[in-house]
């Protein structure tokens, strides 16, 4: 794997992570994952089975035994397609509270190692450059303001059909990024080596030309 370039892209909720790590990967032509998107189908299967999301056994047991397909631009958690499920504000609650069990990170390790094939992967969580992939060339960190964040969400999910309210957004991200960020194992933390962004002015098109900025820098990837 050593050999196998990777970009890792980690930040808070609604930063954009997840479109300009996509973006990124596209103009590559590279392989994404969105390992935000593993925590989230791992809540849905414990809140399915019944399961306590403080249960750390329980849900690393069901973690293991997952059946998740990642295809055609969608999820599938035992044949079903669950990619609007999983982006319901209360998924990524639960994804958060799950993601503090060490045994729960750690059964899910191997599972977003193996999207590290060639020609290379950009990758997007909040631990990617710190544990599951810490010799990316490049880690970028994402921030934007808690309101902007707010806002982007609100709309996305108003654009999906999913019910949203701006405030109870706001409290709600304010409350994920504190027990991300505080959590003993992998935090929400900007590594020593990773580069940081302020996206809250930025378009996503600026945020993407910032990130290929430094790829064409570090020599990895001819642009597309
Ligand atoms: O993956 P993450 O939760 O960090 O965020 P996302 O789902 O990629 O982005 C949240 C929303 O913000 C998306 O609808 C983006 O189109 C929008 N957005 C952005 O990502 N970057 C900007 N500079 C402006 C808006
Ligand atoms: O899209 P958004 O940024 O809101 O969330 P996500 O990336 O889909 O992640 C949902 C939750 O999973 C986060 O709040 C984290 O607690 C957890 N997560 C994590 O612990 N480590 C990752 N690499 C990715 C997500």
């Amino acid at each position: 794997p050593d050999l196998i370039p990777v970009i890792a892209i980690d930040g808070p909720t609604a930063s954009g992570k997840g479109t300009v790590a996509a973006l990124v990967a596209e103009k590559l032509g590279w392989h994404y994952l969105d390992s935000g998107s593993i925590y989230r189908v791992l809540a849905l299967a414990a809140i399915r089975r019944g399961l306590d999301l403080a249960n750390e056994s329980g849900v690393a047991a069901a973690a293991t035994g997952l059946d998740v397909a990642f295809s055609s631009g969608s999820v599938w958690l035992d044949g079903e397609d669950v990619s609007l499920d999983l982006r319901r504000e209360e998924t990524g609650n639960a994804a958060s509270r799950i993601a503090t069990l060490p045994a729960v990170r750690a059964a899910l390790l191997e599972r977003q190692r193996d999207f590290c094939v060639m020609p290379g992967l950009v990758a997007d969580g909040r631990d990617m450059g710190s544990v599951v992939f810490p010799e990316s060339f490049l880690k970028i960190f994402l921030t934007a303001s808690a309101e902007a964040r707010a806002e982007r969400r609100y709309k996305q999910l108003i654009e999906k059909g999913l019910a949203a309210n701006i405030d109870d957004l706001l409290r709600d991200l304010q409350e994920r990024d504190a027990r991300d960020a505080s959590r003993l194992v992998a935090p929400l933390k900007a590594c020593a080596d990773a580069v940081l962004l302020d996206t809250t002015k930025l378009s996503i098109d600026e945020a993407v030309q910032f990130v290929m900025d430094f790829v064409v820098q570090r020599g990895a990837g001819r642009v597309a």
